[in-house]
């Protein structure tokens, strides 16, 4: 595949072999010199029209993994604030020899518009639409729910078959839960949704997951349960409850965790609106996972670009020389 835009695309070996490589890709990270020489040479660009912390940071810190050069391009200071286009922003960045484009976009759909328009020659990763997509969160999510439940070493190779995984909040306006549908139930695991009745998407009854309105009945049978950000800026107060009935009746609080089994875990992508859809008792507990998701991320991230642009070559051999 040249490009990752959504976690739709992904085949069940697709994403086992992304999981698999940044398994291998993690181990780069425990050694005293952390990088490979594999991209040296190539550039990637991360373009980011959205605020973004976590996204924008591993991918630059996964493509500086693999030797590549990279160049941040923020909206913010650039000349896309005096109204110049996607197509001339891309035109500009083919011009300097773009081989990857990592972009992150309000709009659903920008990525799918740069990778078909021909604007660019390079591979395009999604690092988030919109409403839409973001397939790297969602693959990052997969690969921390497979190392805390199946294991490291015994996970190479498994997918989440039979694991049941509880997505709750703000399920309308979140391009995570999308991607964690499509990419979860492709790797086998039940997947059942947890909002209030106003942030559940028009059309949910087609996506392939179970619908609850009650947490407190999904709790205590799930084998992850991930707490996702309540997105205030993308949505009307009128349809929104106030934080108090929200966080009583969606929020996870360390009464609410304790009814989970004892192996479960709890995941939030970030950034947390503590005190709302997750209290700090459970957010600082050793049973969330959202640091450890955040490190991950560069993994995924490193095996995302290795396999887009580095060739038929392995990740990681024996001769793989370190670079400084
Ligand atoms: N999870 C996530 O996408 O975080 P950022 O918005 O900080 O990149």
């Amino acid at each position: 595949k040249r490009h990752l835009i959504s976690a739709a695309d992904l085949t069940r070996d697709d994403a086992v072999l992304i999981l698999d490589t940044a398994e291998e890709m993690a181990r780069v990270a425990d050694r005293p010199i952390k990088k490979l020489p594999t991209l040296r040479g190539r550039t990637v660009v991360n373009l980011f029209f959205e605020d973004s912390t976590r996204t924008r940071i591993s991918f630059e810190a996964a493509a500086k993994r693999l030797s590549a050069d990279v160049i941040n391009f923020s909206a913010k200071g650039s000349s896309v604030s005096k109204g110049e286009s996607l197509k001339d922003t891309a035109l500009t960045l083919e011009a300097m020899g773009a081989d990857a484009v990592v972009i992150r976009h309000h709009d659903s759909g920008a990525p799918h518009r740069l990778a078909t328009s021909g604007w660019i020659g390079g591979s395009v990763v999604n690092a988030g639409d919109g409403t839409h997509e973001h397939p790297t969160q969602a693959l990052l999510d997969a690969f921390t729910m497979r190392r805390r439940l199946v294991g490291a070493d015994a996970g190479i190779g498994q997918d989440l078959a039979g694991r049941r995984i509880t997505i709750v909040g703000d399920i309308l306006h979140s391009r995570v839960a999308r991607s964690n549908v499509h990419l979860l139930t492709t790797l086998g695991a039940e997947v059942t949704l947890v909002a209030p009745p106003t942030l559940v998407p028009f059309g949910v009854e087609r996506w392939p997951c179970e619908v609850s309105y009650d947490l407190d009945s999904v709790v205590a049978k799930s084998d992850a349960v991930m707490m996702l950000r309540v997105q205030r800026e993308r949505m009307n107060a009128a349809f929104f409850p106030t934080e108090r009935e929200y966080a009583r009746r969606y929020g996870l609080d360390g009464e609410r965790m304790a009814r989970m089994p004892e192996h479960a875990i709890v995941m939030h992508p970030g950034p947390m609106n503590r005190g709302m859809e997750i209290t700090a008792e459970v957010a600082d507990s050793p049973r969330c996972t959202a640091v450890e998701q955040v490190a991950n991320g560069v993994s995924i991230r490193m095996a995302v670009l290795y396999l887009l642009l580095g060739g038929n070559e392995p990740a990681v051999t024996a001769t793989s020389t370190p670079t400084e």
